[in-house]
């Protein structure tokens, strides 16, 4: 085994057991980040070769999303083993040395954890299978029999999230509960061999120098199966208010209490944030609590359209939230499940879109018809830089910072999302198809078989216009947009303080927005259409595609944010 890599051993990073509230998390989907072998696929070694990349756009953390072995039904969130690396992604000690790589350019490391399921083909499911009904080992899942005279009807008629039944069949005739894909089966938290299980797994990347976690579905993990099961009407029916059958129970929170004292065995402590999709900021706060996991996604800026009242509002409810909880605020725009920002701020308003029970997140893809991509691209560079300037911390996700769209032009048969290959077109939410556009590997370079991601073509298809948005082209352009998050990284690191905002009444109304941050900053957005006077100060950045940085700025225009110093 190598060395386990320590932060305390790199120079860069000073010890701090608050680093988190402030951070700017840059997540890396793995297997389209960066390919060093040349097998379309990206991987840790791509990773390695990239961190000067990283530390020159200016994050404090990379969130890697799963690593782990896997057959990729679930692109990844399919785990066949929770400590191990795929070796298509690579080993073990290159994971290490990732890790001390990142931390000596100063950067810390979060990996994503998955609880509530694993692989089909994880020993614990092989087992299960194998040891047959009425076995122990089938007590680590759930497994049930069927309704019907032979048992050939499932237990419930309840879908998964991705659609389609939620139970699967196996050969003895028992069927097993899957929330998600068919390759996913639940496990059964109820069991204290799951739960002491995934307490190893996070020591077992914390004795590495992993700085913290990312909680895959945090809210679904305790169920209540008693019989009999409610039908899924019923289920739809009842209040998500921590007596659901199914989502965020009050008693996961126990879970999280035993996490909690894991994390405070090391020095700093390690650190989590929940992915809980719940019904509102005051039940997500109880997965933000310091007893628990620490902080949660706030996904209500990513749900919102591009709208003054709307941001406001939602940045003032979870501001509140925090001071009350003590937890920090946390920021998303764009992730590996939704819609790259850029393409859904041009699409028609999002409001009635939300979709699926349970996961509601937004089936990402989407016909070109309909798409304003320039306007799309104005406003995602406005909100992202609205969303580095709040207080709190921002979670951002690859190829935002190139501004890019979703890739809308991939032929059906090379989709791999199970959430296409799942559902029918009618059923498959607003446009969707799938969650595959958002996922396509990055443009490093204007050439290259794979756009400088790698020798080989990619694992999806990369369309032509990756060319003039790749960061070789970007680089040279001190109005592109990774210019513009680059210039924002470094000056947020001045902006950390008290998450403290005053709103700034004599600008704000109607179509924009501004707020002072202490130390005399100033944000402006202005999420209409007309151009509206540039208060006074020094202005430090302007989102507004294609303005020269140097040009004095008089107006700020339309479906654009600006940063002052006064
Ligand atoms: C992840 C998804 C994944 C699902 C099941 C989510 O919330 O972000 O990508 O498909 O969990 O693991």
């Amino acid at each position: 085994m190598s060395t386990p890599t320590h932060r305390a051993d790199s120079p860069a990073l000073v010890p701090d057991a608050d680093w988190w509230r402030e951070a700017t998390v840059y997540q890396i989907y793995p297997r389209s980040f960066a390919d060093a072998n040349g097998d379309g696929i990206g991987d840790l070694r791509g990773i390695i070769s990239r961190v000067p990349y990283l530390a020159e756009l200016g994050i404090d953390a990379v969130w890697l999303s799963p690593f782990y072995p896997s057959a990729l039904a679930d692109g990844g969130y399919d785990v066949d083993d929770p400590r191990d690396v795929d070796p298509r992604i690579g080993t073990l000690a290159e994971f290490d040395e990732l890790s001390a790589r990142l931390h000596e350019a100063g950067i810390r490391l979060i990996v994503d954890i998955v609880p509530n399921h694993s692989s089909d083909r994880h020993v614990w499911f092989r087992e299960a299978l194998a040891a047959g009904r009425g076995s122990a080992a089938r007590e680590r899942y759930i497994l049930r029999e069927g309704r019907g005279e032979h048992g050939e009807l499932p237990p419930s008629d309840w879908e998964s999230v991705f659609g389609g039944p939620a139970w699967e069949r196996v050969e003895d005739g028992q069927w097993y509960l899957h929330t998600f894909a068919t390759e996913q089966p639940d496990l059964n938290w109820d069991h204290p061999e799951v739960r002491e299980d995934y307490h190893r797994t996070l020591r077992f990347w914390a004795d590495r120098g992993v700085d913290g976690f990312r909680v895959d579905v945090a809210h679904s993990l305790v169920k209540d199966l008693s019989e009999p099961l409610p039908s899924a009407a019923e289920l739809a029916a009842m209040p998500q208010d921590g007596t659901h059958p199914l989502w965020d129970r009050d008693e996961v929170h126990e879970v999280y209490a035993g996490w909690r004292s894991v994390f405070e065995e090391y020095t700093p402590p390690r650190t989590a944030v929940a992915e809980a999709w719940v019904a509102s900021p005051e039940r997500r706060a109880r997965y933000a609590s310091p007893a628990g996991l620490g902080q949660a996604f706030n996904f209500d800026l990513l749900e919102a359209d591009f709208d003054a009242a709307d941001f406001r509002r939602i940045i003032t409810d979870n501001l509140a939230q925090s001071a009350r909880t003590g937890s920090s605020s946390t920021w998303v725009l764009s992730n590996h499940d939704v819609v790259r920002h850029a393409t859904r701020y041009g699409l028609p308003p999002l409001a009635g879109r939300r979709e699926k029970q349970g996961a509601s997140w937004l089936v990402a893809g989407g016909p070109e018809e309909g798409i304003d991509r320039e306007l799309g691209l104005r406003r995602a560079r406005a909100a992202s830089l609205l969303e580095l300037a709040l207080p709190g911390s921002a979670y951002l996700y690859q190829g935002e910072e190139l501004g890019l769209h979703e890739v809308a032009e991939i032929p059906d048969a090379e989709r791999q999302d199970p959430a296409f290959w799942r559902t029918t077109p009618e059923d498959r939410g607003f446009d969707g198809l799938g969650r595959d556009g958002t996922r396509v590997p990055l443009p490093w370079t204007r050439e290259g078989s794979s756009y400088g991601f790698g020798e080989g073509p990619a694992h999806l298809p990369q369309p032509e216009w990756f060319a003039d948005v790749s960061v070789e082209a970007q680089e040279e352009d001190p109005s592109s947009t990774l210019s513009m998050y680059r210039r924002a990284l470094r000056l947020r690191r001045e902006l950390e303080g008290p998450e403290e905002l005053t709103w700034d009444e004599e600008l704000s109304g109607g179509d924009v927005l501004a707020f002072e941050r202490p130390g005399g900053w100033l944000c402006v957005t202005n999420c209409g259409e007309q151009p509206v006077a540039m208060p006074a100060g020094e202005v430090l950045l302007v989102s507004t595609p294609g303005l020269d940085p140097a040009a004095p700025v008089t107006e700020l225009p339309g479906s654009s944010t600006a940063w002052l110093r006064h």
